[in-house]
C-alpha cells in the first residue's frame, strides 16, 4: 500500500459468528488499485470465497455497496445481501459533492464515519474505501467528464426538482465501479429513479457490472430508512409517517379498481390537510422507464417527494 493513510482495524465478531471481522480501509485510489490487482487470489489466502460454489472460479466474487455513510438499517440490509451473494464484500462512503446543488444540504449531510465503521465490521464488510473529494475530483468537480442520463430518467420526478443530481449520481458510480471493478452491487429500491438510472448506465455504457434492487427498509411505523430522518424533529418524526400513508392509500385505490387521477387526488388531499407538508410530486409511473401512466398497469411503481418544513423526503412503493 502506498502513499496516502491506509489502514486497517478489526472489529468484534458478528452475532453468532466465531469469526473475527477484519475490514480493511482504504483512502487512495493508488492502494485500490493496488488491492483490486491482487483480489484474484484473495481465496487463496483463506479468505472466506469458495471456489468450489462458483462452479470453480478462481477469483472471488465481489460484491459491492456504494453510500454515502450516516448508515442506517436499509444500508445494512444491502451489505447483508452482499455478504449472502458474494465472497468480498466492499462498501464506499463518499459524500459525493457532484450530486449536490448549491443550495442544497452537502455540508450538513451527516458524517458518522466511526460508527459506520463499526457497522460494518459487525457486518463482516472487508473493505470500506473511504476517499476524500481531492482523490475523486483532483481537478475539481466541475472539470470532470460527466454523465449525462438521458430524458425523461434524467429529468422527471426526482429530476424535475434537482436538475443535476442524476449527472452527479452517474458520474460518481461509473468512477467508483471503475475502481472497485465489482460483480455485482447493490443499491435500495427507496431511491427508484437512481436505481433506474444506475441500470440504464450499466446496459447503455456496457458497464460489466450485475445491479440487484434491495427492497426499501421501513421503521415499525412505515417511515423509510434515510439518513435524512436525522433531521426530523420530535413532532416531524410522527408526522413523517403520513408520507408512507398517502402511498398506501394509492394502491389500496389501485386494488378496488380506482384509476390513477382519483387515487393520486385523494392521497394529495390526505397530504394536504395534514400540518406541515408540501407536496412536490405523487406520481404513478411505469416500473422501468419512469413513463407516467395514467392507468394501473403493472410493473408499476407509485412515487412521492414532499417537504415536511424543511426536511425533503422521498418514498414509492413498487409494484412488480
Ligand atoms: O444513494 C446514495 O447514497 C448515493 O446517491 C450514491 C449511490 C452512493 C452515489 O453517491
Amino acid at each position: 500500500m502506498t502513499d496516502t493513510k491506509t489502514s486497517a482495524t478489526t472489529s468484534a465478531a458478528p452475532a453468532g459468528s466465531k469469526e473475527t471481522v477484519r475490514t480493511q480501509i482504504i483512502e487512495s485510489l493508488a492502494d485500490l488499485r493496488a488491492w483490486r490487482a491482487q483480489t484474484g487470489s484473495l481465496w487463496l489466502k483463506g479468505q472466506k470465497a469458495a471456489k468450489e460454489t462458483r462452479g470453480g472460479a478462481d477469483s472471488p466474487r465481489i460484491g459491492f455497496v456504494p453510500t454515502m455513510g450516516a448508515l442506517h438499517q436499509g444500508h445494512l440490509e444491502l451489505v447483508k445481501r452482499a455478504k449472502a451473494d458474494c465472497d468480498v464484500v466492499v462498501v464506499s462512503i463518499f459524500v459525493n459533492p457532484f450530486q449536490f446543488a448549491p443550495h442544497e444540504d452537502f455540508g450538513k449531510y451527516p458524517r458518522t464515519f466511526e460508527n459506520d465503521l463499526k457497522l460494518l465490521s459487525e457486518m463482516g464488510c472487508d473493505l470500506v474505501f473511504y476517499p476524500s473529494e481531492k482523490e475523486i475530483y483532483p481537478r475539481g468537480k466541475d472539470s470532470i467528464m460527466a454523465v449525462v442520463p438521458p430524458s425523461p430518467l434524467n429529468d422527471t420526478l426526482e429530476g424535475a426538482f434537482r436538475p443535476t443530481f442524476f449527472r452527479g449520481v452517474a458520474t460518481v458510480v461509473l468512477k467508483l465501479f471503475n475502481l472497485v471493478q465489482p460483480h455485482v452491487a447493490f443499491f435500495g429500491e427507496k431511491d427508484y429513479q437512481q436505481l433506474q438510472v444506475v441500470k440504464a448506465l450499466v446496459e447503455d455504457l456496457d458497464v460489466p457490472v450485475e445491479i440487484i434492487g434491495v427492497p426499501t427498509v421501513r421503521e415499525t411505523d412505515g417511515l423509510a430508512m434515510s439518513s435524512r430522518n436525522a433531521y426530523l424533529g420530535a413532532t416531524e418524526r410522527t408526522e413523517a409517517t403520513s408520507l408512507y400513508k398517502a402511498l398506501s392509500l394509492v394502491k389500496t385505490m389501485a386494488d378496488a379498481g380506482k384509476d390513477v387521477a382519483e387515487a393520486t387526488a385523494a392521497a394529495s388531499l390526505l397530504l394536504k390537510e395534514e400540518e406541515g407538508w408540501t407536496l412536490q410530486y405523487l406520481s404513478v409511473c411505469h416500473g422501468k422507464s419512469l413513463a407516467p401512466l395514467t392507468q394501473f398497469q403493472k410493473p408499476y411503481v407509485i412515487v412521492t417527494a414532499a417537504k415536511l418544513g424543511e426536511v425533503r423526503l422521498i418514498d414509492n412503493i413498487v409494484v412488480p
